[in-house]
């Protein structure tokens, strides 16, 4: 005979084998959309800081970092242009390679030969293409300048002393 401690215990065991895929984290539930970020947050959180980063080491002699910074923001606009190839009815990828190659070439030769004037000259050029792209895709309101402090208090922009 199956006593009733017996058959209280089996459908205990039961009820949570029947809840370990639901207590595992659900594993049959659809994989979530992948995140997008906005245009604009990529821009906030990726190209900005960057603009404002090599702009601040630049005045600041710091070439070696000014080339690995430079490097750093033209992965950032690679990266906008494969996420966000189109916004509204702008060719995002287009005006990219359209408005900010030359000057961060310009720039990267100027920080090569550690030229401030040619630096500073290019990099009045990129700011330029930050502020012309935003004309061109409606967002004028969206105005780049050259930075007049840093807001990254825990970061040291000039050379490192050897
Ligand atoms: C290819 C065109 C293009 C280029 C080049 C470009 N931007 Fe943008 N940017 C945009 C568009 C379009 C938006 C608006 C996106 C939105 O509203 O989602 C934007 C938004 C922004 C924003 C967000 C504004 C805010 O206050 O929230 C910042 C900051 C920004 N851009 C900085 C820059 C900087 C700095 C550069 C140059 C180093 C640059 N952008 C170059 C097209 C561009």
């Amino acid at each position: 005979m199956v006593s009733c401690r017996q058959t209280v215990a089996s459908v205990l065991i039961a009820s949570a084998i029947a809840l370990m895929p639901a207590l595992a984290g659900g594993q049959n539930a659809p994989a979530p959309a992948p995140y997008r970020p906005g245009l604009g947050d990529l821009m906030t959180m990726t190209v900005q800081p960057r603009h404002l980063k090599i702009g601040l080491a630049g005045q600041e002699r710091n070439w070696a970092y000014v080339s690995y910074e430079l490097h750093e923001l033209e992965e950032a606009f690679e990266r906008v242009a494969r996420i966000w190839p189109k916004w509204r009815d702008n060719d995002i990828a287009g005006l990219i390679n359209g408005s900010t190659k030359e000057p961060l070439e310009a720039a990267e030769e100027a920080a090569k030969a550690k030229d401030a004037a040619r630096f500073n000259d290019a990099y009045t050029r990129l700011t330029a293409a930050c502020n012309a792209c935003h004309q061109s895709a409606n967002v004028g309101l969206i105005v780049i300048q050259a930075p007049k402090s840093s807001p990254f208090a825990n970061q040291d922009f000039r050379p490192p002393k050897p």
